[in-house]
This record gives structure tokens, C-alpha cells and sequence, in this order.
């Protein structure tokens, strides 16, 4: 089960990360670096988890024209990490560019995009965002469209899951953010689910960020999550 839960280590205090690093290493199978601690602390933090064997989602979100998610993609995969991110939102030419900078360097990688942010509810996506319909539908538009542009997955909310796998296939990668075992601070996310709800949606990685780094013992609240969601 440790396989499928990708622990986000979104913080730019260098003790804290130093802190959390420690006390998860030996016991998590992936680690997700995002704009936080990537623009803090740089490529070094990458290195980190790649000597301890941990896979590293790097979650930058790339979105601009695609020349320029291209380049930018080609040099992130050669930093080594398993799955890069983009926005769905920017384009079926610009995730197709993304992809190929990135698989240049990357046989194995995975390159998945985000389709509505888990912290966008109905009421943003249609009246700031100006996007009509249903969160559900967009998300699975945005699926279809990243699917044809030959990535490998999607970041959505477990809630969604259910449906991108029927209309697009089993292998195609659902990581899920928006992630808050029972009792725990819902904080910015809007569309959220428990662990459970997540794998029995058929997530394939279910992204948890402050429910662990900001617990008492991280690690407990680690292995606590694995416990519960043992099938
Ligand atoms: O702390 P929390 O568990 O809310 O962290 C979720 C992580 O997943 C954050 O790093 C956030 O940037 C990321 N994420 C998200 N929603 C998306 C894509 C990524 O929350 N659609």
C-alpha cells in the first residue's frame, strides 16, 4: 500500500523539511516536491529522495506556450524524476510538447496532467472561472483531452476517478489530492475524500500533504493512513 501514497513535502522552511525528510524516509515510497520547496531549495532536494530509492513527483504545473513546456521538460527529466506534471488547461499542443521534451530523457517517467485544481469547487469554476457545466464533466473533458495528447494520467479529486477510468481505461493514471482521514483540517481544499474513499474510487496514488507534515509525528500519521487503508 505505501506505493500508492505520495506524501507532498510543501514547505520552504529548511528545518521542517529537514525534519519531515528524516523521520519519513525510511518508510515512504514517494515523495512529491512542489513550487514550495522546488523554488526554495532547488534541484538538490530531488537528489535526496532519489539516494534513499524514494520516486519523486515534481509538481510544477507547467502551463505557457508549448515551446517552451517542451524545453522546460526535457530539463526536468533530467533531473530523474518519475512523474512531471502540466495543466490540461493549457492545451492538447502543449501537453503533446510537454510529453515529448520529457520521454526524451524519460523512458519510465510518467507525465500527467491536472485537469480542475481540488481547491476549485462549483462555484469558482462557474462563476470566476466563467466555465459553465459540472466540475465532474470538465474534469472528464480535460481527461479526454489529455489522454489524446498521449499522456499517462490525471490529478482530480477521488471523486472523479470512478468515471475517468470507465471512459478512458483502468491504466490510466488517477492521482488524487484533496486527500483528509476523518477529523483532520480541510484547510483550501474544496473537493476532499478520506483515504479510503480514494483507493476504493480506484485512485492509483492518493496525494497527502498536511494531514501528515503538519501532524505531531508525521510518521505516525503516515503509518496511521497505510493502516487504515490496508484492503
Ligand atoms: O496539504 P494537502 O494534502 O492539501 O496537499 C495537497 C497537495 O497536492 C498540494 O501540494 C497541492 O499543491 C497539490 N495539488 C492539489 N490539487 C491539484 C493538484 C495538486 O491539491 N489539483
Amino acid at each position: 500500500m505505501k506505493d500508492h501514497i505520495i506524501v507532498a513535502f510543501d514547505t520552504q522552511d529548511k528545518k521542517q523539511f529537514d525534519f519531515l525528510f528524516n523521520d519519513l524516509k525510511n518508510d515512504i515510497g514517494h515523495a512529491k516536491i512542489g513550487m514550495e520547496a522546488f523554488y526554495t531549495f532547488g534541484i538538490d532536494v530531488i537528489e535526496r529522495f532519489k539516494k534513499e530509492n524514494i520516486k519523486v513527483f515534481l509538481d510544477l504545473k507547467l502551463h505557457d506556450i508549448p515551446s517552451t513546456v517542451e524545453k522546460a521538460s526535457r530539463t526536468l527529466s533530467k533531473l530523474g524524476v518519475d512523474i512531471l506534471n502540466v495543466h490540461a488547461a493549457g492545451g492538447v499542443d502543449m501537453m503533446k510538447a510537454a510529453a515529448l521534451g520529457f520521454k526524451e530523457n524519460q523512458t519510465n517517467g510518467k507525465m500527467i496532467a491536472v485537469t480542475q485544481l481540488t481547491s476549485t469547487n462549483q462555484d469558482i469554476m462557474n462563476n470566476e472561472l466563467n466555465i459553465p457545466g459540472l466540475v465532474e464533466h470538465q474534469v472528464e473533458h480535460m481527461a479526454t483531452l489529455t489522454k489524446s495528447a498521449g499522456l499517462d494520467g490525471i490529478v482530480s479529486s477521488a471523486g472523479e476517478v470512478k468515471k475517468v477510468k470507465a471512459r478512458l481505461g483502468l491504466d490510466f493514471i488517477c492521482v488524487t489530492p484533496g486527500i483528509r482521514p476523518k477529523g483532520s483540517d480541510q484547510g483550501d481544499q474544496k473537493r476532499i475524500y478520506t483515504p479510503m474513499e480514494a483507493i476504493t474510487s480506484g485512485a492509483d496514488y492518493l496525494v497527502i500533504g498536511r494531514p501528515i507534515t503538519q501532524a505531531p509525528s508525521p510518521k505516525e500519521a503516515y503509518l496511521k493512513i497505510l493502516e487504515d487503508i490496508k484492503l
